[in-house]
This record gives structure tokens, sequence and C-alpha cells, in this order.
């Protein structure tokens, strides 16, 4: 792929993509992102992901840097220029730069855009080898885990310790020992009496397009429920999965070295991808 980014108003060479020294993304984590799937060409879930930017921008009162209708111009051209079919599109959004003071900058400054396409294969054809292990950690984040922003250097944590543990996901729970979400996916049970969960919308989690997706798509086959859950009962459920842009419906077969269930794939997550194939894949009207 020649890969392309998109800096404010410009389209440029990836290696030659930057921003100034004083964007206060780069300062103060001062800014907001999105990711999301496209595939064969077309942008999933584009509607939820765009409606959560405006959500993450109104709540830290950064201007967006343009209307909707010209950044999705944008994200296609991106995608043009880079001639991929499947790909991540990233999304950041910061309050512009500026000499550094923790105020905002005065009227005027023009927040900073950059998109960019990475690499990321098409829907997997099938669910196995689609699974992930996952350990548990404190959650240390702010109390606004609703709002998308950059700073993110407790998951980074997280998921660097997942890393070292040999797992792919870093689950976080609370001070209560309620699990909130993964460091960066939102997490789902099957608890023991059967019920889908996943945690109801709050400030400590990310209201995940995934996640709403999802829910869009039950049919009522399965009992499912938007309750909480500790990390005894993560440890007891029958079946554990993630949700994001990027690993869809994604099993989690071993938590913290031990089995989830029998360790292999369970049926809801086996219908639930199938599910999400459908959905990613566009085989319904959108
Ligand atoms: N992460 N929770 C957190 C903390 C996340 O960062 C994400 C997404 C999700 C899932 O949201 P969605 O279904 O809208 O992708 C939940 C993205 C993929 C990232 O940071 O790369």
């Amino acid at each position: 792929m020649s890969r392309i980014a998109y800096v404010n108003g410009a389209y440029m060479a990836h290696r030659a993509a930057c921003v100034h020294v004083e964007d206060r993304g780069f300062q103060f984590a001062d800014g907001v992102y999105e990711v999301l799937y496209v595939q064969n060409g077309r942008f999933v879930d584009a509607g939820l992901h765009l409606d959560r930017l405006d959500r993450s921008l109104r709540e830290l009162r950064i201007e967006a840097p343009l209307g909707r209708a010209a950044l999705l111009a944008v994200l296609g051209e991106v995608v043009r220029r880079s001639r991929r079919r499947h790909g991540l599109l990233y999304i950041q959004v910061t309050r512009g730069s500026a000499r550094r003071e923790h105020k905002f900058p005065k009227p005027g400054t023009r927040p900073s855009l950059v998109v960019t396409l990475h690499r990321a294969p098409a829907f997997p054809a099938k669910l196995d080898g689609w699974s992930a292990a996952a350990i548990t950690v404190p959650d240390e984040r702010w109390a606004r885990c609703d709002i998308k922003t950059v700073s993110l250097l407790p998951n980074v944590l997280a998921r660097q310790a997942a890393s070292e543990a040999g797992a792919l996901e870093a689950i976080l729970y609370d001070a209560d020992g309620g699990i909130t979400e993964g460091a960066s996916t939102s997490v789902w049970i099957v608890d023991a009496a059967g019920t889908l969960r996943t945690r109801p919308l709050s400030h400590a989690i990310l209201p995940g397009c995934t996640r709403a997706a999802l829910i869009a798509e039950l049919d009522g086959s399965i009992p499912f429920e938007e309750r909480g859950f500790t990390r005894s009962e993560l440890r007891e459920a029958r079946e554990v999965f993630l949700t994001s842009a990027t690993s869809f419906v994604k099993p989690v077969l071993a938590i913290d070295g031990e089995k989830v269930g029998d360790g292999e794939v369970g049926p809801v997550s086996r219908q639930l991808f199938t599910l999400m194939a459908r959905h990613v894949l566009g085989n319904r009207p959108p």
C-alpha cells in the first residue's frame, strides 16, 4: 500500500506526516480519536463512530474540525489514495497547537485533524484461531472513560502487562471487583445460568460501537442483560468474549492462566460471531 496520511487539510506520504511540537495532543493528550474498520471499501458502523466522535468532542469542548460530510470525504480519499480494500481508519482530533499553557488556547485556535489507514486483515473467514487469552488488572483510569480520549497511559500499561504475560488483552476491574472493560475492548460473558451479559453504559466504560451493533443484531434467542459482573463471575463464566472494531467478536479461552469453561469456543460466541460476520460483511441493508 502507498501509505497516506491526512494532516490538517493536506494528503501526504505517511513517512512525511507530522504535527507541530506544541500540538496539545502531543503535550497534554488533549484530544480524542476513533478507530473504524474498512471492509471491502465500506466503513463499518461509520454512523456510530462519527456520532461518538462528535460526543467526545462536545464533552471536551473541542470544536469539530470538519462537518460530517467533509470528514467522510476525507476518510474516503485516504482509503482511495491508499489503494486498499480493508484496513483500520484512525481519526484523531486535538485542541490544536498553541503555546504550552494548561487552560484552553485562545478562541480561534484551529483543532488538528489527522487521519491514517492501518493495515488490517479481512474479516476472519472462520472462528478457529480467532481467540485470545487475557489477564485481569486493576482499572487505574480516570472517571470519564466514556470519552474516547487519546489519554491512554493506563490502557497502554495494562496491555503491556498482558503482552508480558503472553496474553492479548487486559481485562480491567474496579475497586469493587466489578469488571469494567478491556484495555481496548468491551467485555461480555455468558454467565453460569446461560445469560449473555455486558456492563451497562456509564462514565466507567467506553460506549463501544461494536457492542451497540451486536446488541442491535440480537434476535431474542439468547437471554441477554446489560448487567455488570464481578471478577469472580468472570472466572466462573461459561464463555467470555471481547468486542471492538478490530476484534469483532473474539472469544477469550483463558484468563489469568485458567481455562474459561472447557477452554473451547462456546456455542453463544459462535452464534454471535456469525451475526457479526453478517453485520461486518454487509450482507443486509445498512
Ligand atoms: N478501542 N473499550 C475501550 C477502552 C476501547 O478503547 C475500545 C476500542 C472499545 C471498543 O469500542 P468499539 O467497539 O467502538 O471499537 C471498548 C479501539 C479499537 C482502539 O483503541 O484501538
